[in-house]
């Protein structure tokens, strides 16, 4: 059974094939060597970015034990330790050190301006972040598809991230909707 086979069986969430296949793109195209994630889950998303080149280094953080363990022991499958390190924590509590070429945001999508806010600083001037479940399984464009409540009040969130990025000088953004379930890659503004 392969990872993404088993992640599945689990009903453990991992990024879709389209996302994946952008970012193995953005990697190799631009030549990204250092990356954070924040949400590794089983470390699905990690192996397959850290498998593009050897020299390729990834951050990435879980606060779920579980998935973390999970992680650990993928990784080690693949031979990837030198290239993957996990962090078993909460994102709030993380402290960035050194800058990234990119930044891939897969966690609780309700806090993704306090990612934005905590990580941006941390990218180097070429760098990008990406922004995962921009469409929300298709409630952002629709939200009459739903009546739960908190299915609403994350769309209702995702739609206040996309407006605060669109409004804040700061940030050059394009939005795909049509990559996976929507992604949203922010860069600074070149001045
Ligand atoms: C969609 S999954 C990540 C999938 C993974 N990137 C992949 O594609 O293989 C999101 C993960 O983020 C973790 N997560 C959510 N909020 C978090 C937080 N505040 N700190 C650390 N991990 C968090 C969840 O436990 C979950 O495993």
């Amino acid at each position: 059974m392969t990872l993404k086979d088993k992640a599945l069986a689990q009903g453990v969430p991992i990024i879709k094939d389209g996302t994946l296949a952008y970012l193995k793109e953005l990697i190799s195209k631009n030549g990204y060597r250092n990356i954070l994630e924040l949400g590794s889950a089983i470390g699905y998303s990690a192996i397959e970015m850290a498998k593009i080149d050897d020299l390729i280094h990834i951050d990435t953080i879980e606060r779920d034990k579980e998935r973390y363990d999970q992680a650990i022991v993928n990784v080690k499958e693949n031979g990837l330790e030198d290239q993957i390190s996990i962090y078993h924590m909460d994102i709030k509590d993380l402290k960035i050190w050194h800058d990234y070429d990119l930044i891939f945001v897969d966690a609780g999508k309700a806090h993704n301006i306090e990612y934005l806010e905590m990580c941006f600083p941390h990218l180097v001037p070429w760098g990008v972040m990406i922004f995962d479940n921009m469409n929300f399984h298709g409630f952002v464009k629709d939200r009459g598809l739903t009546h739960n409540r908190h299915t609403l009040s994350m769309v209702k969130k995702i739609q206040e991230f996309i407006d605060y990025v669109q409004e804040d000088d700061r940030f050059a953004i394009i939005l795909e909707e049509n990559i996976g379930d929507g992604i949203l890659q922010v860069r600074r503004k070149s001045l």
